[in-house]
């Protein structure tokens, strides 16, 4: 992956880049059509990182199909897909190196999942490592994530553009996740109520409504559905991820995430 990498950029070529764990969809190739716009050649990685879950996760159920992954790739014109084993990742059988932020990743998602983002970095700078991008595509709807990548890109000085794209949504505004494949359908139905929620701060807080005045609100709406169980929801900065409790324009993130049923759910709206 290196040598090729090399040679195309040696041919002045930009590399584009997007990691992902398989089970593509919209959201996906969304990020691969970016990457594409911003370089010459698109690389895709799929590959399940088990550093990333706790112990209680998903990891052994996450979906996994390789060949829709390939076709789908195939069809977004994508150049390269790198799909490594287990021990090329980790070559000890487990990590033995960590890359870890420690400041945007403590709260909400970090506190919910202890060890994500120490997973998720070290992951991450492993494969800028191996994929030696000029540019790299991430997902909005991981705003967490992206926060903390961003900072890791920073301090680490990885010499790539970070590039974040917006959330894809299906029709009825379920952000797309491989992970509502996971949902009955009665789930389905009541996880509408995130980004319903979300569209309530949308339209209440620029109205003048306080952040207690909405967060109660989308409370109560989530808490109404069913199948529904709120781990948090924080009204924050879009870089820090420090709470704020004023709303100004572009500088509130409103962030979420829920149990519907097993399956935990997150989406966010920059206001
Ligand atoms: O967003 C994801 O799918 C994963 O966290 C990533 C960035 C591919 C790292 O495993």
């Amino acid at each position: 992956m290196q040598a090729w990498s090399r040679a195309a950029r040696a041919a002045g070529k930009r590399v584009g880049f997007v990691p992902t764990m398989g089970c593509l969809h919209d959201g996906h190739l969304s990020l691969m059509r970016e990457a594409k716009r911003r370089a010459d050649v698109c690389v895709v990685s799929i590959y399940v990182n088990p550093t990333q879950f706790g112990p209680k996760e998903d990891f052994s159920k996450y979906p996994r199909d390789f060949e829709r992954d390939r076709k789908l790739c195939e069809s977004a014109g994508v150049d390269v897909i790198f799909a490594p084993t287990d021990a090329e990742i980790y070559p000890a059988g487990a990590a033995t190196t960590w890359v870890e932020e420690t400041a945007v990743a403590e709260r909400w998602e970090g506190a919910s999942r202890p060890g994500h983002f120490r997973g998720v970095c070290t992951v991450v700078a492993k494969l800028f490592n191996i994929v030696l991008p000029d540019v790299a595509c991430f997902g909005q709807k991981d705003a967490q994530q992206c926060a903390v990548l961003k900072r890791m890109v920073r301090d680490l000085s990885f010499p790539l553009e970070f590039v974040v794209c917006p959330t894809v949504r299906e029709p009825d505004g379920l952000a797309m996740s491989s992970r509502n494949v996971y949902l009955s359908p009665a789930e389905r139905q009541d996880a509408l109520a995130l980004k319903q929620s979300l569209d309530f701060a949308a339209r209440d807080l620029p109205a003048g409504r306080t952040v207690d005045e909405v967060s109660a609100a989308m409370v109560r709406l989530i808490g109404s559905k069913p199948s529904a169980r709120i781990d948090y929801i924080a009204f924050v900065d879009p870089e820090t991820l420090l709470p704020v409790k004023r709303y100004e324009p572009g500088r509130m993130l409103v962030m979420m995430a829920v149990f519907v049923g097993k399956t935990r759910l997150i989406d966010n709206m920059v206001l």
